[in-house]
C-alpha cells in the first residue's frame, strides 16, 4: 500500500505533518512518499501539478492532501494557479464522488453561530459530484458576443453540462451511502430554471427505482441553502452537482462552527481516493503553528477506512480525537472559555499520545 503525501501551501504543510505523525504512530505497513503541489510546486517546478506529482498520485492507493493557494498567486494565468492542482488531480484520477460530512461534535456545540439546539447532534453527509458540471464543461472562455443583451461586447462563458452516466453513478453512490445511514437522500437541483438540473432530477428519480428502501426527496438549491440554516437536522444525505456542492458544503461546514474539524474524501470507481481537510490553506495564519490539524488527521482516518481497508485503524484515530477533545484541548479556532488552548504540534502530540496509550493497554 502506498500513500502519496501532498502537503501543498499555507497551513497545509503544518497540518499534514501532524497527520503523518498520527499515521506513523499506528505502525501499519504502508509506504508514504511526499511531493510538492500547488504554489509550492509552482515555485519549484513552474507548475502547480508537476508530472512527477501527478504520476505519484496516480500510482498511489490514496493521496493525503493538505491545502493549496495563496493570494500572491491570484494574478497568475489560470492554468498556473494553485487551485488547478486540485482540479487536475480530480480530473486525472477520475475522483467523481466527494464526501463532505458536516458533523457537530458534542463538545463544540458552542462554536457554531447557530443556536445550540439547532445543531446539537447534527450529522449530515454532503455528496458532491466532483468531475463534471460547469467546473469542467466545455466550451468555456472569452469572446466577443454575437447575441445576448450586448452584441459586440466582450463576454466570458462557461458550460454547465451533465451526462446520464455521470448522474447515475453519483446517484448510486448517494443511495448506497444512505443505506448505511438513515436511508434518506435529498437531491439538490435547480430544475425550475436549468435544463442540466431538470435532467439531473429525472435521472436521480430513475436510479431511485433500484433503491426502494431509501427515501428520496428533491429540493431547489436556493431553498436548500435556506433550510440548511433553518433546520439543518432535517437533512441526512444530500447529493448534488459540482458547483452547488461547493457552495452548500461550505455552508454546512460552518453550521458546525468548526471547519477545522471536517475531513473529506474524493473517490473514483476503484476506491482510489484523495483525502483532504474541508478547509483551505489559510495563508493568514500559515507558519504560526496555530492551525487545527484535526480535519487532516480525520481525513487520514477516512483514507484508512475507504481506500486502505483498515477500518480498525480508522476507528483508533477517531476515538483518539474524541478523547483529546474530551480532555479539553482546543486549537484557537475551536477554543472557548474553560478549555485549554494548544497549537498545531501540541494537538498532534495529544492525538499520537492517545493512540499510543491505546496500543499499550490493548
Ligand atoms: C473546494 C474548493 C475548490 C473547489 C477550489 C480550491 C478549486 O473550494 O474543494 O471546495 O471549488 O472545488
Ligand atoms: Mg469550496
Amino acid at each position: 500500500m502506498k500513500i502519496a503525501v501532498l502537503p501543498g501551501d499555507g497551513i497545509g504543510t503544518e497540518i499534514v505533518a501532524e497527520a503523518v505523525r498520527v499515521l506513523d504512530a499506528l505502525e501499519l505497513k504502508f509506504e508514504m512518499e511526499t511531493a510538492l503541489v500547488g504554489g509550492a510546486a509552482y515555485e519549484a517546478h513552474g507548475h502547480p501539478l508537476p508530472e512527477s506529482t501527478l504520476k505519484l498520485a496516480k500510482e498511489a492507493d490514496a493521496v493525503l492532501f493538505g491545502a493549496v493557494g495563496d493570494w500572491k498567486y491570484d494574478k497568475l494565468d489560470r492554468p498556473l494557479r494553485p487551485e488547478q492542482a486540485i482540479l487536475g488531480l480530480r480530473k486525472n484520477l477520475g475522483l467523481f464522488a466527494n464526501f463532505r460530512p458536516a458533523i457537530c461534535y458534542e463538545q463544540l456545540v458552542g462554536a457554531s453561530s447557530l443556536k445550540p439546539e439547532l445543531i446539537a447532534g447534527l450529522d449530515i453527509l454532503i455528496i458532491r459530484e466532483l468531475t463534471g458540471d460547469i467546473y469542467f464543461g466545455q466550451p468555456r472562455g472569452k469572446r466577443v458576443a454575437t447575441d445576448g443583451h450586448f452584441p459586440g461586447a466582450e463576454e466570458a462563458f462557461d458550460t454547465m453540462r451533465y451526462s446520464r452516466p455521470e448522474i447515475e453513478r453519483i446517484a448510486r453512490v448517494a443511495f448506497e451511502a444512505a443505506r448505511k445511514r438513515s436511508k434518506r437522500v435529498t437531491s439538490v437541483d435547480k430544475a425550475n430554471v436549468l435544463e442540466t438540473f431538470q435532467f439531473w432530477k429525472d435521472v436521480v428519480t430513475e436510479v431511485h427505482k433500484d433503491y426502494p428502501d431509501v427515501e428520496l426527496d428533491h429540493m431547489y438549491v436556493d431553498n436548500a441553502a435556506m433550510q440548511l440554516v433553518k433546520a439543518p437536522k432535517k437533512f441526512d444525505v444530500v447529493v448534488t452537482g459540482n458547483m452547488f456542492g461547493d457552495i452548500l458544503s461550505d455552508e454546512a461546514a460552518m453550521l458546525t462552527g468548526s471547519i477545522g474539524m471536517l475531513p473529506s474524501a474524493s473517490l473514483n470507481s476503484n476506491k482510489q481516493g484523495l483525502y483532504e481537510p474541508s478547509h483551505g490553506s489559510a495563508p493568514d495564519i500559515a507558519g504560526q503553528g496555530v492551525a487545527n490539524p484535526l480535519a487532516t488527521i480525520l481525513s487520514a482516518a477516512m483514507m484508512l477506512r475507504f481506500s486502505l481497508d483498515q477500518a480498525e485503524a480508522a476507528d483508533r484515530i477517531e476515538s483518539a480525537v474524541k478523547a483529546v477533545l474530551a480532555s479539553g484541548l482546543r486549537t484557537a479556532d475551536i477554543w472557548s472559555e474553560g478549555t485549554t488552548k494548544v497549537g498545531t504540534r501540541e494537538m498532534g502530540d495529544a492525538v499520537v499520545a492517545a493512540i499510543t496509550k491505546k496500543t499499550i493497554t490493548g
